[in-house]
């Protein structure tokens, strides 16, 4: 409850400016707070990590297979071209693979980060800026983590282009909402699911746990997504909400093609066209790409982008089954890895500094 009285009169609940770069809104109502928001800001505070601290940089992954994955998740795995790599030629692939992927997560971060900076400006609500702040560092942290991890791999690609356009238009677009529509669902609902997979497989402590923890932050910034659009999309006439439709269909196309890698095999000096036939066409590389639309489909539902253009495109896309994933269960399941991963560095250390008390 507010205790504060203004002393002149205020005429207007807040104040924006226009310029080449977008608008930024003021606003002078500092206690209209909603609470799911407001405990959001707080665990936001209370749950920021140091990367410097948090990840045990000492380790080198192995550089022929830096995650430890199995060879089936290669996405060219299978094929003649796979068959006829030398050992050698394999651990450049893994190791590209690894670099590329890491290098769209970066970027990806970035947008993130800029996007965010953006919804600070342009949300009208006091509530949803202190948000916001909060997630601006959350994705400084993880470009300052990606950006380490590349470090470690010696190597990093440019921007995907369908990632590029993606970003492109999502910053481009003046209506606040697309920022969230385009960058909080699409963009970090994708690559959670992307970080996830890895998370679940990776056998090297360093790759697990550095998705692992930027997971755990994610989850509270597909909640602020879904929080702000829950509330404003029912308000839009259909019309309104057919254009938001048709552009979420555009980026999950656009999406799921950025995974066929093609620059990859390009820099590889590989037949590119026929690498992204194989993988287009290989039915474990489908499976993969449908995983990565697991935490979409289900929070587009729950914002109410629900309608027929949506429905068609998950359906033609294989991924209309995620629509009854539980969100909130996922993400309480993110917390908990990370809490774990956690405990068992804390029990090694532990056992570490007790083996030299022995020694000793
Ligand atoms: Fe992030
Ligand atoms: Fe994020």
């Amino acid at each position: 409850m507010t205790t504060k009285v203004y002393q002149l009169p205020v005429d207007k609940t807040g104040w924006q400016t226009a310029d080449k770069t977008g608008t930024a809104k003021f606003t002078w109502d500092y206690d209209n707070g909603r609470d799911k928001l407001i405990n959001l800001y707080d665990k936001g505070k209370r749950k920021q990590w140091d990367a410097k601290e948090r990840i045990d940089w000492s380790h080198d992954p192995n550089p022929e297979n830096p995650l430890d994955m199995p060879d089936e998740l290669v996405p060219i795995f299978g094929s003649t071209m796979w068959d006829k790599l030398t050992a050698e030629e394999r651990g450049n692939v893994r190791r590209n693979m690894v670099a590329w992927q890491f290098s769209q997560f970066l970027h990806g971060e970035q947008g993130a980060l800029i996007c965010t900076a953006k919804i600070v400006q342009t949300v009208p609500d006091i509530d949803s800026k202190y948000y916001a702040a909060t997630q601006v560092m959350d994705e400084a942290r993880h470009v300052e983590t990606y950006s380490r991890y590349l470090d470690k791999i010696e190597i990093a690609y440019p921007i995907n282009d369908n990632l590029q356009s993606l970003l492109d238009d999502v910053l481009s677009d003046s209506r606040w909402d697309m920022t969230y529509l385009g960058m909080q669902v699409l963009i970090e609902g994708l690559a959670l699911a992307a970080f996830g997979l890895i998370r679940n497989t990776a056998g090297d402590p360093l790759g697990k746990a550095v998705n692992a923890y930027v997971m755990q932050d994610e989850a509270r910034h597909v909640m602020f997504g879904r929080l702000a659009l829950r509330d404003y999309y029912p308000q839009l006439t259909q019309a309104e909400r057919d254009d938001r439709e048709e552009f979420c269909a555009d980026a999950c196309y656009r999406m799921r093609d950025r995974f066929l890698a093609n620059e990859l095999w390009e820099r590889l000096g590989y037949d590119t066209e026929a690498c992204i036939k194989y993988v287009d066409e290989s039915e474990s590389q489908k499976v993969f790409r449908s995983l990565l639309f697991t935490r979409i489909v289900p929070t587009l539902k729950d914002v109410g982008l629900w309608g027929p253009k949506m429905r068609q495109t998950f359906a033609d896309m294989g991924v209309i089954g995620y629509e009854s994933t539980d969100l909130d269960e996922v993400m309480a399941e993110d917390e908990s890895v990370a809490e774990q991963i956690d405990i068992d560095r804390r029990h090694i250390d532990e056992a570490i500094a007790a083996g030299m008390a022995v020694e000793a």
